[in-house]
């Protein structure tokens, strides 16, 4: 079944909404706990080891039933269903949407085009399992039979941004392997990772779905041009392997065909972490904490697919995303995880919402006279408080934010643990809170300042405050909880793109850029002249010259 064409903004839900909009938009956070003693209960979702606080977003319990009723009106649990049982979902392109397959228990069947794809998954799971066995334990041994210490990524947004991502956030539980991630067509930044590494001793592995990609084919061949300046073709199996969907494309670029971990169609970029493209996470923590992490997003799946919508974390982080983006008209979200171990978190989660929800067509092909996705940024607490949190607190942009932490840290380092959380926690208090004339007054007073002086500081030192977060507050960083959470947000990207009626998992808009570089590559390099508008024309002679 595809994904139902609707108008949200022309259901009933949605002009009750805007109704309610008008009732409680001017109600502060603060006063609606003053109103509700049981809202932070109220408000909140427990899970597993998560706790998602909702209680200091700017909503109602009544917003959450009319969000829910908007959900239900527009037929979101069928969707869900649709969505997990392989439908063709990503209608334009003819595919079904299943990174979620990639973590299912080997007795289920999900049947894509007549075939259950379960038993395949699992094949290839085995496979790279037992290849990175054989790597970490030091069998699989390099041209000279020294065993492997470096592992290059090559690969680019989907193919790139997850396993950094991962491989970054779970350092802790990494063995001897160093993991490198070459992304950017950049040579500088190539030559930098190669200053670092011994062809000896360095496996590469090459990602790429459709093995077409101009960086990634770019940045692999001058991997493979250096590697056989030190050692000769018949060596590359036991140096270069690849994660493709194009197998005729690996072959051709040399690559040996048992050295090949498929790719299916039906796993899209942004979401294939959990795939072979997982491969260098797998290497880096090894196959049993790779597991760990698909069960943590399996264990989401569920939560997701059969929670009532009540207590459901997915769908009520997207209804209330919903609310602030098409209701208080903000503009972006901001993310901000209180450990370094996350702080490509922000950048992740750029691809994987804006990819997917950046668009202004609908579902039946009209342009879209509402708001879709909104920009994610962020970067980690507290280094983010000394950086833009200003804005955060007094400028002029309502910008909700996801506050993401850890119960405990890692290396039990409690003095240090206790102070980042601190901080993550008083900063929910005081945007919320803020801080009034008064009590910059008392505070001023206290420090013996004279009162001309205060009252011309007073505005400045005003924290309206009413500005909203969510706190997403887990026990440990582990594989299984990373798991969870990253799961988590792929689903609240599918409930925003179904609720807004748009197809989250094509990706045409990036595809007008790659061309026309492709044409002005051509003229730089061939001297070819195509016609341009003069400032592009202007930027290639600038260029050129
Ligand atoms: O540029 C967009 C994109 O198609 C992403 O969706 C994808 O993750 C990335 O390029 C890399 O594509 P590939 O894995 O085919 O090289």
């Amino acid at each position: 079944m595809p994904l139902k064409k609707t108008n949200p903004i022309l259901s009933k839900s949605w002009e009750d909404l805007k109704i309610h909009f008008e009732k409680i938009s001017s109600e502060k956070i603060y006063g609606l706990f003053n109103k509700n003693p049981d809202r932070f209960k109220d408000l909140k979702i427990e899970w597993g080891n998560f706790l998602i606080d909702f209680s200091k977003n700017k909503i109602t319990t009544k917003t959450i039933d009319l969000l829910i009723n908007l959900s239900n009106e527009l037929g979101l649990k069928e969707a869900i269903n649709n969505h997990f049982k392989g439908s063709k979902i990503n209608e334009t392109e003819n595919r079904s949407v299943l990174h979620t397959a990639l973590r299912s228990e080997k007795s289920e069947e999900i049947i894509v085009d007549g075939e259950n794809i379960i038993p395949e998954i699992h094949e290839n799971k085995e496979k790279l399992y037992s290849f990175c066995e054989n790597v970490i334990n030091g069998n699989h041994k390099g041209f000279t039979g020294k065993e492997i210490k470096d592992i290059v990524n090559i690969g680019i947004g989907g193919s790139d941004l997850g396993p950094s991502m991962v491989t970054a956030a779970l350092a802790y539980y990494s063995n001897h392997l160093k993991v490198h991630f070459a992304s950017n067509i950049d040579g500088d930044h190539i030559n930098e990772i190669l200053k670092k590494l011994n062809p000896e001793t360095t496996l590469f592995i090459i990602v790429s779905k459709t093995f077409t990609t101009q960086e990634t084919i770019t940045n692999a061949n001058t991997f493979k041009k250096w590697f056989l300046s030190y050692s000769s073709k018949k060596e590359i199996p036991k140096h270069f392997v690849a994660v493709s969907s194009n197998i005729n494309a690996v072959i051709d670029f040399g690559i040996d065909p048992k050295n090949i971990f498929p790719m299916k169609d039906w796993v899209g970029g942004r979401f294939s972490l959990w795939s072979s493209v997982g491969l260098s996470i797998a290497l880096s923590i090894g196959p049993s904490n790779f597991e760990k992490l698909l069960n943590g997003a399996k264990d989401m799946d569920k939560h997701f697919k059969n929670s009532d919508f009540k207590k459901n974390i997915p769908v009520t982080l997207a209804l209330i995303s919903i609310w602030y983006n098409n209701f208080y008209n903000a503009e972006t979200e901001a993310i901000i995880p209180y450990t370094e171990y996350l702080n490509k978190f922000p950048s992740y989660l750029q691809q994987a919402v804006m990819e997917s929800n950046g668009k202004s067509i609908d579902r039946s092909g009209k342009s879209i006279s509402y708001q879709t996705g909104g920009i994610i940024w962020g970067a980690s607490g507290t280094n983010s408080q000394h950086a833009f949190f200003q804005l955060l607190h007094q400028g002029t942009k309502l910008i909700p934010i996801d506050f993401i932490g850890f119960k405990n840290s890692l290396h039990k380092n409690t003095e240090h643990h206790e102070k980042l959380m601190s901080n993550f926690i008083a900063q929910t208090e005081a945007l919320m809170k803020g801080k009034n004339k008064l009590e910059v007054k008392e505070e001023l007073n206290s420090k013996k300042m004279p009162l001309d002086q205060i009252e011309k500081l007073i505005p400045f030192k005003v924290f309206n405050g009413d500005r909203p977060s969510t706190s997403i507050l887990i026990d440990s960083l582990t594989p299984h909880s990373l798991g969870s959470l990253i799961s988590m947000y792929e689903h609240k990207i599918f409930v925003q793109g179904y609720i807004w009626n748009i197809f989250s998992y094509d990706q045409w808009g990036v595809e007008l850029g790659k061309d026309l570089a492709k044409n002005i590559l051509d003229e730089i390099k061939k001297n070819k002249k195509n016609k341009h508008d003069p400032s592009t024309e202007n930027l290639i002679k600038f260029f050129k010259k």
